[in-house]
């Protein structure tokens, strides 16, 4: 069967271990995300990327959505103009990710989402303005994911001003149990997001089974510091996604909850 890792590098996305950054992140999203394939999801991407490779002008992380989950819905949105690109089954929107009210638009008109991925700008303050506009967007035990934690756009205003990443943000509320505050989300919000986020997972895949077992052990180490709370700034840096699990509805007549692991990647 062809895997999602597959399907990243048959389309050229660095979700994959070929392309790019290769961030290897299918490897992590298709045992998260199997419980959904077959499914007739919404799904939703920020992020499309235009011109990465020579070989596929556009979209690849979309077309292999598409192929991965067969009966999705799959939204698509970026800040670049994609009307050229017609994909079947697929719908494209041209927004900012840091304007709320547009996304408010967007998510009324097709959502909610059973799952949603920021893999937009990665800004920390476009990634807070998102999840406040998208998260009341997010159905009963979807999954909202942000990547790229690790890092924040150079010559950003984030670098600049020392604006919190959103890695600070999550750590602070689910490992120390703190509030979630954010100059980017109201209160109102950022209540709704405690309440009802019911697990926040820190990851960076671990996919390569023959890792030198120094390798392993080092990210094990990182692992439980982080957890411990004992985390170094390197350490911090390692964990380049963050996955929130919303809480399902009481009759659980949505999905599943799925039991999301701690993973951690090769360094
Ligand atoms: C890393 S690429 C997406 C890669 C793609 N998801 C994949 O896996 O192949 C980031 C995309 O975010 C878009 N982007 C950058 N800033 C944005 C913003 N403020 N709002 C929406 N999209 C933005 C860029 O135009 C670019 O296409």
């Amino acid at each position: 069967m062809t895997t999602l890792t597959d399907l990243a590098n048959k389309y050229n996305s660095d979700k994959g271990d070929r392309v790019g950054c290769c961030h290897r992140y299918t490897s992590l999203y298709e045992s998260l995300f199997a419980p959904y394939r077959d499914r007739p999801i919404s799904f939703l991407e920020i992020g499309l990327q235009r011109e990465f490779c020579q070989h596929q002008p556009d979209c690849p992380s979309l077309r292999m959505w598409l192929e991965f989950f067969s009966q999705a819905t799959i939204n698509g949105l970026d800040i670049s103009d994609f009307s050229d690109v017609e994909i079947p089954r697929a719908t494209i929107f041209q927004a900012d990710q840091s304007d709320a009210r547009r996304l408010t638009e967007i998510a009324e008109e097709v959502g909610p989402f059973d799952i949603i991925i920021d893999d937009g700008s990665h800004a920390s303050a476009h990634q807070q303005v998102t999840l406040g506009a998208l998260f009341p967007y997010l159905k009963p035990g979807g999954l909202y994911v942000i990547e790229d934690t690790h890092w924040q756009p150079e010559r950003s205003v984030e670098r600049r001003e020392g604006i919190e990443t959103m890695l600070t943000i999550f750590k602070r509320f689910s490992i120390y149990g703190e509030s979630i505050k954010s100059p980017y989300l109201s209160d109102e919000r950022c209540r709704e997001i405690e309440q009802n986020v019911v697990r926040c997972t820190f990851s960076h895949p671990f996919v390569d089974e023959n890792a030198r077992p120094q390798k392993r052990s080092m990210i094990r180490d990182i692992s439980r510091r982080v957890l411990k709370g004992k985390s170094r700034q390197s350490d911090q840096r390692l964990f380049k996604l963050i996955i929130l699990e919303k809480k399902a509805m009481e009759d659980r007549s949505g999905f599943e909850t799925t039991a999301v692991q701690m993973t951690c990647d090769a360094v």
